[in-house]
């Protein structure tokens, strides 16, 4: 087996972790929240928030581990590290600072800072929360948008 078979095995998981991880994203940002948030009885959709948000949060881990070590193995494979340097290469930056983002968030601050917190203030006050996670899903959601439209012309242009 060549070592291309490698590289366009890597592209093809990379593209698959895109499309199910920012899809998701798009999902609750476009269809689950704004459903939530014009629910009546803020209890009952704190409730189904809280069961949804858990299966996504352990897809969405699997899914950026793939998508990033993908990243990572084609830079590598590219011998192109150095397109960090190179601004003309803004696309992968932002695919990379998209998915700090999403690591951080996952993996770190929410399991170890967040979390509680989260949960005790959407206890309090579920529209005020509601409204922030929305925003920042939708700020993510841009970018992330940006990124591909970077990605996709970039590659093939
Ligand atoms: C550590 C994180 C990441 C790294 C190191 C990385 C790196 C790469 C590399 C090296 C390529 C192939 C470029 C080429 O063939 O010249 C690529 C393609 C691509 N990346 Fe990323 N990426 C990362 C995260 C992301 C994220 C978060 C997104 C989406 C928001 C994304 C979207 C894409 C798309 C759509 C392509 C396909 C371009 C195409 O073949 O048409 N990447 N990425």
């Amino acid at each position: 087996m060549d070592s291309e078979f490698f590289f366009v095995a890597a592209r093809v998981l990379h593209v698959i972790g895109v499309v199910l991880w920012i899809g998701g994203v798009a999902f609750i940002a476009t269809v689950l929240l704004p459903t939530l948030r014009s629910m009546p009885e803020a209890e009952k959709s704190m409730a189904l928030f809280g069961a949804v948000e858990g299966r996504f949060k352990r897809q969405a881990k699997i899914v950026t581990l793939i998508t990033g070590l993908s990243g990572m193995f084609m830079l590598t494979w590219m011998h192109a590290w150095d397109r960090y340097l190179d601004p003309a290469f803004w696309w992968v930056h932002l695919m990379t600072f998209i998915w700090l983002v999403f690591t951080l968030v996952l993996f770190v601050i929410e399991p170890f800072f967040l979390s509680r917190k989260l949960h005790d203030k959407a206890r309090r006050n579920p529209g005020n929360t509601f409204r922030l996670i929305h925003r920042m899903l939708w700020i993510l959601l841009i970018l992330s948008l940006i990124a591909i439209l970077g990605a996709v012309v970039g590659v093939h242009a």
